[in-house]
């Protein structure tokens, strides 16, 4: 395929985008009545507008010409069919396959990933009963009514977010934790008030060789033995959720207890399959299968929908637009839900894990921009903190925001407020504020002249930020499984139209071999190391440094 700036079509869409960085956003619901409705759609319970951004019926016309003459359709065709897009790993991509209740076959190989996702389901619903109905028993006999999750990246990110999301479907009586990071204050936090005796840990790690998941895993199980759980007792309290057999059993973790998914789901699109154990633990299974009901819903739109009506490809061309033709490097998301949290940490990763490459499926480089920064916090708080430079600041930011009408808070008047801020901020950041609109305010207030003159300029919004709006009934397990498909399908068509593969990341690797190297330079405290010579002079500056410290000992907290 020629390389995508070469094409006519990506031409044409440069041209229009040309034409209207000329026109204000707003003037755009003057030229044309119907504007809000037309540029707005509604899949799966989710209700998209995309209205307030800088296009036109042409531009969007143009952007559907580019996906086709990117083959999207084919692509996502290539994608369901099992066929090995992930290129690189010589890989399927068959997340879709894990949350269809159409019970289609989806065929890799021999191996139907359907009915082989159906049958490890059954056998996940069977133990998240088990646990909900307190038939799991600890090494002193107790119910186990408390789970840790160990993961990290996809093994974490996905299954935290959505347990969150869904807080008030949690089971009475039971809690999950979530333990990510290497530093031993996150799995000591975590465990300082739990009760061993009680405590189930779900190992969630696809490859079983994660550093800070085998880590953090081995001190768990230091941890239970301690409180005097012997080796056969271990094994009550530990699972693993993972693909790689061989090492969960060399860990010690029986084959019954470890639930399988397959080399086809990867890591940041695993929440729906073992990987979601700590969900379903959390919230009991119904509420989990409603949530994979939901992705389903929106799997099915965007099979079925024409590329012009399909809520994925839009919002994905709509962020090709905009990073591409308008100049906007950092995509904020924006939820304006408490429980959505952790939404733009998860899709931190499904994003810019997916699509943060510079190199095109063939390994030629790609001479445009790829995936955008991506970064959020709940609305209100991101209001009174990072909003100032999406307002006023030089570069052009794009965003989502998110909400559902109705709260799972009884504290009505709450939301009222939370609702007119998540209405407020995309309409004052599409219309801004022109100089003599300021100007007139400031000379309203009564001020002196050379007061008005000198705050004028800083009480000027320049306007114009693109924003997309997608609204929902409630944060129910269905809108939450739609919301999360609807942006796995977006990074997908983004990824085809940009010509990468949006399922490896080669990226992560480099880091972690230097790690490895530098781990055993790393002193024990109070030991004299000899100074480092073998990497850059800084960084041996800085393992020098660290280590004195270390040496030296003293103060702790
Ligand atoms: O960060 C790299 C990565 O491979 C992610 O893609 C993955 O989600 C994470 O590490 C965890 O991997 P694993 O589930 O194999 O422990």
């Amino acid at each position: 395929m020629a390389q995508i700036k070469q094409t006519e079509a990506w031409k044409a869409v440069a041209k229009s985008a040309e034409r209207l960085r000329a026109k204000r956003a707003i003037d755009l619901f003057s030229d044309d009545p119907k504007r809000a409705q037309d540029f707005s759609i509604e899949a799966a319970g989710l209700f998209l507008d995309y209205s307030k951004n800088k296009i036109d019926h042409n531009a969007r016309a143009l952007l559907l010409e580019l996906a086709s003459e990117r083959d999207l359709i084919g692509a996502i065709k290539s994608m369901v069919s099992g066929e090995k897009i992930n290129n690189t790993e010589d890989r399927a991509v068959l997340h879709i396959a894990l949350r269809d209740f159409a019970l289609r076959s989806y065929f890799v190989g021999d191996e139907d990933a359907g009915q082989a996702a159906r049958a490890e389901r059954e056998k996940q619903k069977r133990f998240a009963n088990r646990f909900a109905n307190g038939e799991l028993r600890g090494f002193t006999g107790e119910v186990i009514d408390t789970a840790v999750n160990i993961g990290i990246g996809g093994s974490d990110l996905g299954p935290h977010m959505a347990s969150e999301a869904l807080r008030p479907y949690w089971l009475p009586g039971r809690k999950v934790h979530f333990v990510s990071n290497v530093d031993g204050q996150h799995l000591d936090d975590t465990l300082r008030d739990l009760d061993p005796a009680r405590t189930l840990f779900l190992i969630a790690s696809k490859t079983f060789t994660t550093q800070e998941t085998m880590t953090n895993a081995h001190s768990a199980r230091d941890w239970l033995c301690a409180a005097g759980a012997d080796e056969a007792a271990v094994a009550k309290h530990f699972i693993a959720l993972s693909s790689n057999e061989r090492a969960v059993v060399d860990f010690g973790i029986e084959p019954q207890n470890m639930f399988v998914f397959w080399n086809w789901v990867g890591g940041r699109y695993s929440l729906w399959s073992a990987i979601g154990l700590s969900i379903a633990l959390q919230t009991g299974w119904d509420v989990y299968e409603r949530l994979l009901r939901g992705a389903h819903l929106m799997d099915e739109h965007f099979r079925d929908a024409p590329l012009g009506q399909n809520m994925p490809v839009l919002l994905a061309l709509v962020g090709v637009w905009n990073r591409n033709f308008m100049g906007c490097a950092a995509h904020a998301v924006l939820p304006y839900d408490q429980h959505l949290h952790r939404l733009p940490a998860y899709l931190q990763q499904a994003d810019m894990e997916s699509n943060g490459k510079s190199v095109m499926k063939d390994g030629r480089p790609a001479s445009y921009g790829t995936g955008p920064v991506i970064f959020g916090e709940p609305g209100t708080n991101g209001q009174h903190a990072f909003y100032q430079l999406i307002h006023q600041g030089t570069d052009v930011i794009s965003s989502d925001f998110i909400a559902a009408a109705q709260s799972a808070s009884p504290l009505e008047d709450h939301h009222e407020k939370l609702l007119a801020n998540f209405l407020a901020q995309p309409e004052a950041l599409m219309r801004g504020k022109p100089f003599l609109e300021a100007f007139k305010e400031l000379e309203a207030e009564g001020h002196p002249v050379n007061i008005v003159e000198m705050l004028t300029p800083h009480k000027v919004f320049p306007g114009d930020r693109p924003t997309n709006s997608i609204i929902f009934d409630c944060l129910s397990p269905e809108r939450l499984g739609a919301l999360i498909a609807l942006y796995e399908h977006k990074i997908f068509c983004q990824g085809v139209i940009w010509q990468i593969n949006s399922f490896d990341q080669w990226g992560v690797e480099l880091g972690k071999a230097l790690a490895k190297k530098i781990l055993p330079q790393i002193s024990a405290m109070g030991e004299e190391r000899p100074a480092v010579t073998d990497h850059d002079p800084s960084t041996n500056q800085l393992i020098d440094r660290l280590n004195a410290f270390r040496a030296r000992g003293g103060s702790t907290p």
